[in-house]
């Protein structure tokens, strides 16, 4: 993606340091934040410096890179190497995409003959999952833009663009690629409460694409959908269970259910990394629980341009804060994956 005239993937790794976009600072500010041991990267995924399955998945790859860098050498290079593992694996508990990252540079370093070839194996395989990341969402936009006819009126849910992912996204990325192609598209964009990834990162970047697109409270979807004002929708995904259900951010199941009521195609866009073959269905999915104080308070801008956190529940109020749902595969029309499109309940032989 680029900003500013510069291209920039959301997270990679220079030497032993994983660089990323500092994503909590967006639209505000632009930053990229350095963080050298593992230890800083788990906790960047854990606060959301970087969110999005597909970037967390990149981090976490790129978290178990450093853990082979800091090893020391001899006996204690595994113990190592397994308690950095534990640690990213306890950062998030929803998207996939990290546990397949650990997963694979683990395979990586344990296949190696010796320590300097589990540390270059570390590495290179986080990298090659960084590549991978980027090139699914390119061909996952290839694979989605004949879906979307010139003209259309889109909603989407969350961020699940090129933040969430190292380059491109997943259901903002067949929008790029129609948009690019030259058809005349129109986003309508779910502001996501509580941490407005919609009204802050996605509409951050459809602004730097230059596609069209307003922000809606998120009430008002099944407003603008039994009005026929929206034609499809695209949302990404966290986990992909093996029935075909998937869970997404917290508000996407009910967008699902509008959206079946109504006649509006729902589309689903993820790479094969999210994907869990063994998760037999969306109740088996663990869906995190944030803080409660991400829906007491909110954090914006003020007319003099500072960051303010500002509360806007009563004081001594309750609140829950799910970060996921569950939408059953039956409420859904076709997946968009790197491999091409299928139909839910045909994952698992799809992707197998
Ligand atoms: O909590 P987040 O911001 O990490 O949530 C993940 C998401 O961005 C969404 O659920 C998204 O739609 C799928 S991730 C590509």
């Amino acid at each position: 993606m680029i900003v500013a005239g510069k291209h920039y993937r959301t997270v990679w790794m220079e030497g032993s340091t994983v660089r990323m976009v500092n994503q909590p600072l967006i639209p505000y500010r632009f930053e990229v934040i350095d963080l050298p041991i593992h230890r800083h990267t788990a906790e960047a995924i854990t606060t959301m410096v970087v969110r999005g399955a597909g970037a967390i998945g990149a981090a976490a790859g790129y978290g178990m890179a450093q853990v082979a860098l800091e090893a020391p050498d001899g006996r204690e290079f595994m113990a190592y190497i397994t308690e950095g593992a534990e640690r990213l694996r306890h950062t998030r508990p929803t998207a996939h995409d990290l546990f397949y990252a650990i997963e694979r540079v683990l395979r990586a370093i344990e296949g190696a003959t010796s320590v300097a070839a589990a540390r270059r194996a570390a590495v290179e395989e986080a990298e090659r999952l960084a590549d991978e990341n980027a090139a699914a969402g390119k061909a996952i936009g290839e694979h989605g833009a004949p879906l979307i006819p010139d003209g259309a009126r889109i909603l989407t849910h969350c961020n699940a663009g090129w933040l969430a992912f190292v380059d491109w996204g997943s259901a903002l990325a067949p929008i790029y690629m129609a948009h690019r192609q030259g058809k005349r598209v129109f986003v309508y964009v779910d502001e996501t409460r509580p941490r407005g990834q919609g009204a802050r990162l996605t509409a951050w970047e459809l602004e730097g694409e230059g596609v069209p697109y307003a922000v809606i409270a998120d009430n008002a979807a099944g407003y603008l959908m039994r009005r026929g004002e929206i034609d499809l929708v695209i949302v990404g995904a966290d986990r992909v269970a093996a029935n075909g259900d998937i869970a997404n951010k917290i508000g996407t199941y009910e967008k699902a259910a509008c959206a079946l009521l109504n006649g509006v195609p729902f589309y689903v866009a993820f790479p094969s990394s999210t994907f869990d073959p063994k998760c037999p269905s969306g109740e088996a999915i663990p869906i995190e629980e944030r803080s409660a104080d991400e829906v007491h308070y909110v954090i914006g801008q003020d007319e003099e341009g500072a960051l303010r956190r500002v509360r806007i529940t009563p004081l001594g109020a309750q609140a829950r804060n799910p970060a996921f749902d569950v939408t059953p595969a039956d409420y859904i029309k076709t997946f968009i994956t790197e491999r091409g499109l299928c139909a839910p309940k045909e994952v698992s032989r799809f992707l197998a």
